[in-house]
């Protein structure tokens, strides 16, 4: 069945000028660009699409990171795009995720608390749907 993703160019991602980089995998890979938007992160926003993450101890310094420039969000969309795009996409940790991947390629561990990953991928199509909605209320 065909499903769709949330992708974001965080922001560490749009600061490093990685935003073509990363679309360019997206694409290469055969996926299809549904809709893009450059978008300044709140901590509302943020306290939605984190929802789970919220009473963690290091989620003030999520927030610190998300906000510090705008980001971009991108759904994308294709047969298994989900598990697809967590694939191209790479683990959570900069510093373990395998080289190839977009976080093993252009990210790093900074000084700082925020694990700061360059993407973020929706880890089911459940999740997709529900972060979509908050993004891209027009378009859920
Ligand atoms: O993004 P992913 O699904 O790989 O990881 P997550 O466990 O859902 O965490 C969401 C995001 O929170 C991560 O991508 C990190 O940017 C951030 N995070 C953090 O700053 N510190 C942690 N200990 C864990 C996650
Ligand atoms: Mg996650």
């Amino acid at each position: 069945m065909t499903e769709r993703t949330l992708v974001i160019v965080k922001p560490d991602g749009v600061q490093r000028g990685k935003t073509g980089d990363i679309i360019r995998r997206i694409e290469r890979k055969g996926y299809c660009l549904v809709a893009l938007e450059m978008v300044q992160a709140t901590e509302t926003i943020l306290r939605e699409h984190y929802a789970e993450l919220v009473e963690k101890s290091f989620f003030p310094e999520i927030v610190s990171y998300m906000t510090e420039s705008p980001v971009v969000a991108i759904i994308i969309e294709g047969e298994n795009v989900v598990e697809g795009w967590r694939s191209l996409m790479g683990t959570t940790m900069p510093t373990q995720a395998a080289p190839g991947t977009v976080r093993g390629d252009f990210g790093r561990d900074w000084p700082g608390n925020a694990v700061k990953n360059v993407v973020h991928g929706s880890d089911s199509p459940a999740s997709a749907e529900r972060e979509i909605a908050i993004w891209f209320p027009n378009l859920a």
